[in-house]
């Protein structure tokens, strides 16, 4: 009993890297938003969501015209800001990310048209980092959505492969979310230690990553959902 406490707290010191993560992404109808409400129950993030300055315009109207003219324009003159659609003002400031997850609707086999302006003009100021992308489409995949991503962040990092949930899956994004992010390391590289219900934590009070209380003087990890908390200060992923 007393080598199990002795090993747990050197578990719980050991975990001391503070990678920080920022999640950025685009949703038109809220696919890719569920996505990432899932993803912060997995990980410690911040998150921002980029809004097209032109509100109410229906992309998916007269057979996706509006959407598909703003990708052709990408598409015709990727190289120049004025074919990008101008989006609200985002208030991040990326040097405090090592990690940045981008969430990203695929329109006609590109990544959707305001996501891509945020990384025209943000990309260049993500070089070194580590960058993972999820994208969301009915039935394409990822198809040319990845290849954007890395042309307009030339010098990211990429984790390897990139994770595609088709719209169909989105209320099963959580198991997809979770083995994507042991297959990229993203655990192993932001400090987080795998422990499993049957494992004796001694007895510590319990907090989900945004900071509430989970269980008070806790014996047992028995009861808690998978997912991760925090305890005694550190992140554990309860698998
Ligand atoms: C303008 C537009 C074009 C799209 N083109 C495709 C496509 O070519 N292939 C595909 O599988 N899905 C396509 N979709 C569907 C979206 O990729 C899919 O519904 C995705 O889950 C939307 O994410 P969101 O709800 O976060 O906006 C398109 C959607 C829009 C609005």
């Amino acid at each position: 009993m007393k080598r199990i406490l002795l090993s747990l707290a050197l578990i719980f010191s050991t975990i001391t890297m503070q990678a920080k993560t920022l999640v950025v992404y685009y949703s038109y109808t809220n696919n890719v938003h569920n996505i990432v409400t899932e993803l912060t129950k997995l990980i410690d993030a911040d998150v921002v969501r980029i809004e097209p300055m032109e509100k109410g315009l229906d992309y998916a109207a007269n057979n996706y015209a509006i959407g598909s003219a703003l990708i052709s324009a990408i598409r015709n003159n990727p190289y120049d800001a004025a074919s990008y659609p101008a989006i609200d003002p985002v208030n991040v400031n990326l040097a405090d990310y090592d990690c940045i997850i981008i969430g990203a609707p695929l329109w006609w086999s590109n990544m959707a048209a305001p996501l891509q302006t945020y990384l025209f003009h943000n990309g260049a100021a993500m070089a070194g980092k580590k960058i993972g992308l999820i994208v969301s489409s009915a039935s394409s995949g990822i198809s040319g959505v990845e290849g954007d991503a890395k042309r307009l962040i030339p010098d990211g990092d990429f984790l390897s492969p990139s994770l595609w949930i088709r719209s169909s899956q989105t209320s099963n994004a959580s198991s997809m979310l979770n083995s994507w992010l042991k297959t990229i390391g993203y655990y192993a590289m932001t400090g987080v230690e795998d422990i499993s219900a049957d494992q004796n934590i001694g007895k510590y009070t319990i907090f989900s990553v945004s900071g509430a209380m989970v269980a008070k003087d806790a014996l047992s990890l028995q009861n808690l959902e998978k997912g991760l908390y925090i305890v005694n200060g550190e992140k554990i992923y309860l698998k």
